[in-house]
């Protein structure tokens, strides 16, 4: 057993606190992991919020890369003293989409089977099945994907969830092209990703849309060709402006709104494809135009993680970034301490940040 100090979420909407818990050593197919830096997400805000679901307490944090402790039985993917990104998505390589030969929607992802507690005995929701704002974590060993070392874990990291949602969100879910136009709602750091994700597969026009002046201009670094403030002005009617009238091929809507998700919806143009990375609230619901849904013709589609497979996306990403054709330390807006964590969540509400991430 490890005492090691940590971030929990104890009640819906309460400040998040330091706690000492308790990390299991590794059993059977599990992985103890020394974190190195762990990148603050929304999706952490999300749960804090309580609108992820009520299991608290949460062991908040998920975008993280650390260096594997120890391994428990029959672990052979991974060894003490590898460099891992972690992720959320472990596929099992049994269930019936993993059967069929899409293991990036496997149904049955793979998380540790012992809970990490507090002292008492209380257990912890890990978010995502992660909970990385800690010394140490313990996650199924299918969780850890080996990188190229020479990368700094604060940046790595940051595959481990929004990089590679908005990445893949781009990629692999809206199969963004050579020549494509693009939307992308919400330029935090999963929007910034799905620009740049965008620009590497060769789409030419890059449109982001965002309420913060700020984020747009962040966004024009990332690959943004052009930039949308949708508190000033109409962002279907600039949409269609920046695409001969006609709209965006694929629309990303990178916030989680309903009124966001329609604006990509309406902006999309015919037999394009809307992708929903942002994560809704459960008691939002979105209406649309029944007749639209049919007549516009091509997809809706959502993205889990980008769609992406870590063992495929991960190496391959590290190595577009140490290639310098993907600029993944350009997300790491600043570097700080665990017990920044509540803090760096306002940063992230006044839109001040891409990524805090904390480095240990
Ligand atoms: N699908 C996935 O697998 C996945 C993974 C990671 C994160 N997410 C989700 O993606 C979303 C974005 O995460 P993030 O970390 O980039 O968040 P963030 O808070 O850093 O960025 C959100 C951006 O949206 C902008 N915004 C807010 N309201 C807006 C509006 N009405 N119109 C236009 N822009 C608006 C903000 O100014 C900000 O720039 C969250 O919902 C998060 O939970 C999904
Ligand atoms: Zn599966
Ligand atoms: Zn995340």
């Amino acid at each position: 057993m490890n005492e090691v100090r940590a971030i929990v979420a104890m009640s819906k909407g309460a400040a998040v606190t330091i706690e000492t818990i308790l990390v299991p050593d590794p059993g059977p197919g599990e992985a103890l992991v020394q974190v190195q830096a762990c990148g603050v997400c929304h999706t952490d805000l999300h749960y804090r919020e309580g609108g992820i679901n009520d299991e608290f307490p949460f062991l908040l944090g998920h975008e993280a890369a650390g260096i594997v402790e120890k391994v428990g039985a029959g672990v052979t993917s991974v060894a003490p003293g590898d460099f891992v990104v972690l992720n959320w998505r472990a596929v099992c390589g049994e269930c019936r989409s993993c059967r069929r030969g899409k293991p990036w929607l496997c149904f049955s992802t793979f998380n540790a089977t012992q809970k990490m507690t507090l002292r008492d005995g209380t257990v912890l929701s890990a978010a995502l099945g992660i909970g990385a704002f800690a010394e140490k974590t313990l996650v199924a060993a299918g969780q850890c994907t080996k990188v190229d070392s020479s990368v700094p874990a604060a940046t790595a990291g940051l595959l481990g969830c929004g990089v590679m949602a908005g990445i893949g969100a781009a990629v692999n879910t809206g199969n963004v092209g050579r020549g494509d136009s693009v939307a992308v709602f919400g330029c935090g750091g999963v929007g910034d990703a799905a620009i740049a994700g965008s620009l590497l597969a060769g789409a030419t026009t890059i449109i982001a849309v965002d309420i913060d002046d700020r984020k747009l201009e962040t966004a024009k670094t990332f690959g943004a060709t052009h930039t949308v403030n949708s508190k000033n002005v109409d962002a279907v009617e600039a949409i269609k402006a920046a695409t001969g009238g006609n709209g965006a091929d694929v629309c990303i809507e990178a916030i989680g709104l309903p009124q966001t998700y329609r604006q990509a919806f309406e902006a999309r143009d015919l037999a394009g494809t809307v992708v929903l990375v942002g994560v809704p609230r459960p008691d939002m619901e979105v209406t649309l135009p029944f007749i639209e849904m049919f007549g516009r013709g091509g997809s809706l589609k959502s993205s889990w993680y980008g769609d992406c497979l870590p063992s495929r996306d991960f190496p391959m990403l590290i190595d577009l970034h140490l290639q310098g054709r993907l600029p993944l330390d350009k997300f790491v807006s600043e570097t700080i301490k665990l017990e920044d964590v509540e803090e760096a969540f306002h940063k992230m509400e006044r839109g001040e940040v891409l990524r805090s991430v904390v480095v240990f």
